[in-house]
């Protein structure tokens, strides 16, 4: 590699990036996006497959080994797989996932592991079908549950992690359900607490279900052990005392990792975002139109970089909420 690699003013190196493929989804999950869906990009301001791997070669040049691919639903993108094979072979990528709502993994998961990714997140937030209605407004549970088998048959694929957002009012039910599902199956399931990022800006601190609070509640009836935490990992992460399967936690609100934050975001757009909370971003999509060359978008996204923000405020008296939700910005 031998270049500089990519830095924040806080003297944070940055070694991931999440990439948006699409703005748009076939779900529309109560904290993600309002029922009516929202207003969706044009093709023409989506970034070509072209221009998403360039962007990606000159980040990882920089050092940015891993690249998680997301949306909205980053499967409903046309020619998805192929895309993931075009960044699976550029320099310096180490590490390609997806995260995904399960919906076409049926169709897609033989395609995806054929494309070279290797670890997949499922979001899921209920395992009873009128709940799991209820929040995603979609009855698809059991092709979502499917979909994760078709998935599972792939050793490639594994470890294969659920995602389940973790509201006040809804999760406390499906805490020890998921709890079960992770010690009978080879899944690790994750509880993220519930974000300021949705449609509806409905948002309020008590509506988090904490992760401290979730674990207390498993273990009640299963002891947990802590596992040694990964750099830079966002999950804490814990096994059944008895050896059976793994539980993990993702708590932004009430336990920030901004400190040892080593990510950036691409929107679908071509937004580089410095945080998930980032009220400005910085445009790469109108430099390389203008027929930017890879020294000066590696410029650009330097001096972005630079200003990335030293940590979030949720929760903290006048918080901004960006004006993008989770679906436009990429989990
Ligand atoms: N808070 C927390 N997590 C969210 N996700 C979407 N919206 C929110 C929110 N407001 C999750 C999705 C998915 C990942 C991309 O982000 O459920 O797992
Ligand atoms: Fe779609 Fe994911 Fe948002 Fe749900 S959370 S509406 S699956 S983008």
């Amino acid at each position: 590699m031998g270049i500089e690699p990519l830095r924040d003013g806080h003297g944070r190196q940055i070694g991931d990036v999440r990439v948006s493929v699409t703005d748009r989804c076939n779900f529309r999950c109560q904290y993600c996006m309002p029922a009516e869906g929202l207003p969706w990009l044009e093709r023409a301001e989506i970034l070509r497959f072209e221009e998403v791997a360039q962007i990606v070669r000159v980040l990882a040049a920089m050092g940015v080994h891993d690249v998680r691919l997301t949306g909205g639903e980053p499967l409903v993108r046309r020619d998805f797989p192929q895309l993931a094979a075009m960044l699976a072979g550029i320099e310096g990528v180490q590490d390609l996932s997806v995260t995904t709502n399960g919906f076409l993994l049926q169709r897609d998961a033989q395609a995806l592991v054929a494309a070279g990714i290797t670890r997949f997140n499922v979001s899921i937030d209920s395992l009873q079908r009128d709940r799991f209605y209820e929040l995603t407004r979609r009855d698809a549970l059991d092709r979502v549950l499917r979909g994760l088998e078709v998935l599972s048959g792939y050793p490639e694929a594994h470890p294969i992690k659920i995602n389940a957002v973790a509201i006040r009012g809804f999760t406390e039910q499906e805490v020890l359900p998921f709890a079960e599902l992770a010690r009978r199956t080879p899944y690790e399931v994750r509880f993220i607490e519930f974000m300021p990022l949705d449609a509806d800006r409905a948002w309020t601190p008590e509506q988090v279900l904490t992760g401290a609070e979730i674990r207390a509640a498993i273990e009640a009836v299963h002891p947990l052990e802590p596992l040694p935490r990964d750099l830079h990992a966002t999950a804490r992460v814990y096994r059944f005392a008895d050896g059976q399967g793994r539980i993990g936690f993702i708590n932004p609100v009430s336990e920030p990792f901004c400190g040892d934050c080593n990510r950036i975001r691409l929107t679908a757009d071509g937004r580089l975002r410095t945080c998930l909370f980032s009220l400005n971003e910085t445009d790469l999509r109108g430099p390389i139109r203008e027929g930017a060359g890879d020294a000066e978008l590696e410029q650009i996204i330097r001096d972005a970089v630079w200003r990335k923000e030293l940590k979030h405020h949720v929760g903290e008296p006048g918080f901004v909420q960006p004006a993008r939700t989770m679906s436009a910005i990429g989990g």
